[in-house]
């Protein structure tokens, strides 16, 4: 990449930014609302484990957000994909497609249940698993003759498809549905960075049999470290909430337990963060819009580089803007990454496709060209919502 270009970069986000004397981290948390008035509350109450009104007041809250009908609030966002995974049914040695441009936690979620991710294609418009390709994919590996969804190529089971919403940007969930019905798989929703984002006008997280959130710090709204499962099936919810408490039976002073569980459950202390947190979304969606329309319009008018805009269907939470490169280069991402960061603008790349990590580099996977091409191509800009209150 040229010098010029750089400079150019590195101005027109700074037209954004303001200044930038201190460095401006990727995505910070801000504690503005009643964090602290709640955290005292839970502290006074001596109600600090996941026994404790703001859990249940948490996981309603998330209901209205979401119009899930139930929410189990539990410890991490990777808490919840595992336990989604456990209960759609997921045994080891199945196969569970996920896309290869992803955070590691999908993968690993998948690892935990002792099953194998199957590494499938992104589609350049949405950044999300692409339906088509993804179709045309199966037909060709699906024994026809069996009534499961069995890989003739492994032998194994394929059963479910776990979708992310990348950056905050809905996929195009209608066919992926679709895709899954036709298959005989599950849908599980990786929610994980679009709390907030609607797919054709309802919120993103209650299409798919499951949908996960995080609330790590870095998310849009934090608890510290945590993650929610969303559910439409009040049944499936109700044994998620007995798996995530050591499946310990209620009743009597006795510890009986009638599996092996888990301890997974949101602590109170975390979950009156997040009650507070929740309070303040609507205005943090609002600052995050305005952001990334600065950042739009900014670059509109520069041939070798745009900014990743939501698709037609969706209203994106824009939890990170991604600056594309329009000539993907990995030298380039790479020298443009040293200039930001030495001009204090924390970018960061795309994170490392999962079939490029040791562990998932034998993961079976379909032709991975499109995410490859977009690690080559990806810079995602501070996000921080708050950052347009400073501006
Ligand atoms: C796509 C995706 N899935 C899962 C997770 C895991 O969430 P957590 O960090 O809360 O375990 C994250 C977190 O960054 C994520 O980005």
């Amino acid at each position: 990449m040229n010098n010029n270009l750089s400079l150019q970069i590195i101005q027109k986000i700074k037209n954004v930014l303001g200044d930038l004397s201190q460095p401006i981290p990727l995505h910070e948390p801000y504690f503005l609302g009643n964090e602290k008035k709640y955290l005292e509350n839970c502290i006074n109450s001596r109600y600090v484990s996941y026994i404790g009104e703001y859990v249940k007041k948490f996981e309603e809250n998330l209901c209205e957000h979401t119009h899930a009908k139930a929410a189990l609030a539990v410890v991490s966002g990777t808490a919840a994909l595992h336990l989604a995974l456990k209960l759609i049914g997921i045994e080891p040695q199945d196969e569970v497609l996920l896309p290869s441009l992803t955070f590691v936690a999908t993968a690993n979620a998948v690892s935990y249940c002792g099953a194998i991710p199957h590494l499938v294609e992104v589609d350049e418009d949405t950044l999300g698993v692409d339906p088509e390709k993804l179709d045309h994919y199966l037909s060709t590996i699906i024994d026809q003759h069996s009534s499961q969804c069995i890989n003739k190529v492994t032998g194994r089971k394929i059963k479910a498809l776990i979708v992310v919403h990348v950056f905050g940007h809905p996929v195009d969930l209608d066919p992926l549905l679709a895709l899954c019905q036709k298959y005989g798989i599950e849908l599980i929703e990786d929610s994980a960075q679009a709390l907030g984002s609607e797919y054709k006008n309802r919120p993103v997280g209650n299409v798919g049999r499951i949908a996960c959130l995080s609330f790590n710090g870095n998310k849009i709204i934090t608890t510290g470290g945590g993650g929610t499962l969303l559910f439409q099936d009040i049944e499936l919810a109700n044994k998620a909430k007995h798996l995530s408490t050591t499946a310990r039976v209620a009743g009597n002073q006795f510890f009986n337990h009638d599996q092996i569980g888990f301890n997974y459950r949101m602590p109170n202390i975390n979950a009156a963060i997040g009650c507070a947190q929740l309070e303040r979304l609507d205005i943090k969606l609002k600052q995050k819009r305005k952001l990334a329309n600065s950042y739009i319009q900014e670059f509109t008018n520069i041939d070798e580089v745009k900014i990743f805009q939501e698709p037609n269907y969706a209203k994106s939470n824009y939890w990170l803007n991604t600056l594309i490169l329009n000539n993907p280069s990995l030298e380039n991402v790479k020298n443009l990454l040293n200039e930001l960061n030495n001009n204090n603008i924390l970018a960061r790349p795309a994170w490392s496709l999962m079939h490029h990590l040791p562990m998932y580099k034998n993961s079976p996977r379909m032709d991975l060209a499109v995410s490859q091409k977009l690690f080559n191509s990806i810079i995602n800009l501070p996000s921080t919502a708050e950052l347009m209150e400073r501006i």
